[in-house]
Order: C-alpha cells, then structure tokens, then sequence
C-alpha cells in the first residue's frame, strides 16, 4: 500500500472508533464515548461524576450540550462524532440516570 494509501485508511479507521451508530439509544452512546472517562455508572474518573447530587444534575440542558458539542477543559469535543438528535438521547439518558 502506498503511503497515501495508510493515511487514508487511518484515517478512516479513526472515524469508524469514534462514531457510534446512528439509532444508537443513549446508553450505548454514552457506554461508548463517555463511560471511559466519566465512569460506567456516571461515578467519575478522568472527568467529574455526572450523577445524582453532581453540579451536573444541577446544569441545565444547554450547559450539558454545550460540553458536549464543544468540549470543556480535557474533554474533546463530539461535535462531529454525534448528531442532534444523539445529543438529544444522550442528554436524556443522562437525566434519567441523575434522578
Ligand atoms: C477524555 C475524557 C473524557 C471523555 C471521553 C468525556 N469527558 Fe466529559 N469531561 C471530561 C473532563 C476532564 C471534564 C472536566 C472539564 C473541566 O471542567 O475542565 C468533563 C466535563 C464534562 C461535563 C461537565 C461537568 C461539570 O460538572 O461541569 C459534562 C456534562 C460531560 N463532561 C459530559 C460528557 C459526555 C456526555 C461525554 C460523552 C459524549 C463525555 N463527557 C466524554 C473528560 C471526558
């Protein structure tokens, strides 16, 4: 394979890692994407516990989209890893999960 060659399927690889599929529900988007930093049951790790009692829960909708889309201090951002309405089913797991 020729050098241009690697690069693309590299780069293509990497896009395939990072996307989740497009009806993924919001649990498995979150499972996928954000467990490894924020833990699997929203606990913390790398990043702050998402949870019940967490500045998070407190958060409105748009604080917690706007992370997402554009990321916030060490977290990247998925703007182009999701769409809206996987944000949306996102955002709405994570509700679910703070009650
Ligand atoms: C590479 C690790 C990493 C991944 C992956 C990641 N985050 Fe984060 N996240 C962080 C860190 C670190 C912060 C704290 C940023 C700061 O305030 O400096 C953070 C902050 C947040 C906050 C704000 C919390 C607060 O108390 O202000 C939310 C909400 C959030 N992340 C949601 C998500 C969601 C949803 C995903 C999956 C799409 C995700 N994160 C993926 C590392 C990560």
């Amino acid at each position: 394979m020729k050098p241009t060659g690697l690069v693309l399927a590299a780069a293509l690889l990497l896009v395939a890692c990072s996307s989740v599929p497009k009806d993924a529900s919001g649990e498995q988007i979150y499972a996928t994407l954000c467990a490894r930093c924020h833990g699997a049951d929203l606990q913390g790790g790398v990043g702050p516990p998402l949870g019940p009692g967490s500045s998070a829960a407190q958060a409105p909708d748009s604080y917690l989209e706007e992370t997402i889309l554009r990321g916030r201090g060490r977290m990247p951002s998925f703007q182009g890893a999701l769409d809206s309405g996987q944000v949306e089913r996102l955002i709405r797991y994570l509700r679910e999960r703070q009650t």
